[in-house]
This record gives C-alpha cells, sequence and structure tokens, in this order.
C-alpha cells in the first residue's frame, strides 16, 4: 500500500482535504470531545487539512483514518496533538479593553463583602488574558497577598499554558500594554538572537496556577466557587446546545453575585437564566432561589 506521507506536502495535504468522509468522523471526534464545531464547510477541509498535515508525520499517521483509528483507541499522545492542532489560540494584552474599565470596580463590590478573590480565566491561551487581569488589579492598588488572590488560569491546550506558565512575550506581542504597566511589571530579558523579549516578574507568574482544563467535561470538580471568571472568545467555537451547558456549568461554579465575563461577540448566544447581563458582555450571578 502506498504511504501518502511520502507525498510531496501539497499533495499529501490535497489528498487530505478531498477526504470528505475522514472529515465527518475526525469533526465529530472533536466535537465530542473539545466542543469546537466545524461544520463541513469547503474552508474547514482547508482548516482541518492544513493543521494535521503538518503533525501527522511525526505522529507516523498517514490518513484520516488512521488519526481516527488512534484517537478512538485512547492514543493520549495523537489525542492531544489533534486537539492542540485543531484549537485556535489568538490572544492580546488588553483585548477588549472595556472589560478592563470595568473590572476594578467589581473586584472592589466584591472585597466590600469579602475578605478573599477567587478568579479563573477559563481559555487562558498564551497568558495574555489572565496577566492584563492581574495588571489590572494590581493598577487598581489590589493587594494579593492582602486580599487573598486565588487565580487559576486553565485551557484545553497544555503547549500554551507551557508559554502562559513561562510568561516570557516578544516585544512586538506587547501590543496595548501601556509602557509604565509593561515596565512595572514585566522585565526586559537579556538581548538574544531571538530579538527584544519581556518576561512577567516571577512573583507575579508565581501568583497563578496554571492547570490543563476542558471546558466540555461537566461537571466542574471545584470545591469552591469562583468570584470572577473570563471565559472569552472560546464560546464562539462550540454549538449553541454546548455553549448553554458551558454557561450553565460556568454559573454553576460562580459564587453568589460573583461576575461572568464572555467575549463581546460571544453575547447573543444561548442565555441563561441564572446569569444577568449587567454591562456588555459581563453578567452576574442571581441569588440562587430558596
Ligand atoms: C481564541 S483563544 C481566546 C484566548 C483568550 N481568552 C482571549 O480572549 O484572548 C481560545 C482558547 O480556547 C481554548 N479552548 C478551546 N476549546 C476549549 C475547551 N473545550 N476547553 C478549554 N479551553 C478551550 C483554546 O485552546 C484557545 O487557547
Amino acid at each position: 500500500m502506498s504511504d501518502s506521507r511520502n507525498l510531496p506536502h501539497g499533495e499529501f495535504f490535497q489528498s487530505l482535504s478531498a477526504d470528505e468522509k475522514g472529515y465527518h468522523k475526525l469533526a465529530a471526534w472533536l466535537k465530542a470531545h473539545a466542543g469546537i464545531h466545524m461544520p463541513p464547510t469547503p474552508k474547514n477541509f482547508t482548516l482541518m487539512a492544513s493543521r494535521l498535515s503538518k503533525i501527522m508525520g511525526t505522529l507516523g499517521l498517514s490518513s484520516y483514518a488512521d488519526v481516527h483509528q488512534r484517537l478512538e483507541k485512547g492514543d493520549v499522545k495523537v489525542q492531544k496533538a489533534f486537539i492542540e492542532a485543531l484549537t485556535t489560540n489568538k490572544t492580546e494584552f488588553f483585548r477588549e479593553a472595556h472589560h478592563f474599565k470595568v473590572l476594578p470596580r467589581i473586584v472592589q463590590d466584591i472585597l466590600q463583602k469579602k475578605s478573599e478573590l477567587r478568579l479563573w480565566c477559563a481559555a487562558a491561551s498564551r497568558g495574555h488574558e489572565p496577566y492584563t487581569i492581574l495588571f489590572t488589579l494590581l493598577e487598581a492598588g489590589f493587594h494579593p497577598l492582602k486580599h487573598g488572590l486565588k487565580f487559576l488560569a486553565s485551557d484545553i491546550d497544555q503547549s500554551v499554558l507551557e508559554i502562559a506558565s513561562k510568561g516570557v512575550y516578544a516585544a512586538d506581542e506587547l501590543g496595548d500594554v501601556p509602557i509604565p504597566i509593561r515596565d512595572r511589571y514585566m522585565v526586559k530579558m537579556r538581548e538574544s538572537a531571538k530579538g527584544e523579549r519581556w518576561k512577567v516578574r516571577d512573583e507575579l507568574r508565581q501568583l497563578m496556577t496554571f492547570a490543563c482544563f476542558n471546558l466540555v467535561e461537566f461537571p466542574y470538580p471545584f470545591q469552591h466557587k469562583f468570584d470572577i471568571i473570563f471565559c472569552r472568545n472560546v464560546l464562539i467555537y462550540f454549538d449553541r446546545a454546548t455553549v448553554v451547558r458551558v454557561k450553565e456549568n460556568l454559573a454553576q461554579v460562580l459564587a453568589p453575585d460573583g461576575y461572568l465575563f464572555i467575549g463581546h461577540s460571544e453575547t447573543g448566544s444561548g442565555r441563561v437564566a441564572s446569569l444577568q447581563a449587567i454591562e456588555t458582555a459581563v453578567f452576574k450571578k442571581l441569588e440562587e432561589a430558596s
């Protein structure tokens, strides 16, 4: 039997993007295990082929049927590589800046009623978002130790979390970080062939716990409830039923009067009765009926 991995990359990619039956099986597996919904469109055929053709060689796989078989067999290495290849990790510092204007007021409200703050950034990607949250709190005079900060940053994709936990970014990734904020909370690394790079101060990185977490594995297992959850720009990859289930589960692990932040483009989908919109893309958990 010919091994399609030996084909030139362009032909290998073409053979994958033409395999509609294989596509359907892989898309169904992805949806069931990561919630990511990829309807069978020409754009998605290309996306799947382009992302998978880059990893299949190293995994010793030559067709979608091979990939599917290894996924179904429970091959953890293939499952992890497959999910990581198909996540989209686009992120930036101070993305959707409106949220970082309302966050200090919300934190102040919470701290009037309690002496600690539990925060979860549930699709943290490469760390820009959790660090933006932390910088915003520090700028507002929040004291992580005095105010008992517990901060979980999670994502389904282990490879991006490794980057997040190191907290090292190229100068051109700092985008909207104001220079005084950069200089207060990051340190410039020694010049290297990689160009100018900045690292989040160790004492700030150490305030966060980084962990792999899949938002579509229900119910969520936390012992303590969160005061604030950021779950932004990930619901857009889920279908409506999944969005509702994820929001319901997020609401379950929110403390009474806790707040959920979602992406500004995600406000239209899946209303959940226990979450009341109080600002654009910010929801407050309603008191549970007794
Ligand atoms: C587009 S990024 C958004 C990052 C950040 N929240 C922001 O707004 O800049 C989406 C992130 O969601 C993660 N993701 C996708 N499916 C997930 C799931 N089922 N559970 C947890 N994270 C998931 C991806 O790995 C990716 O890092």
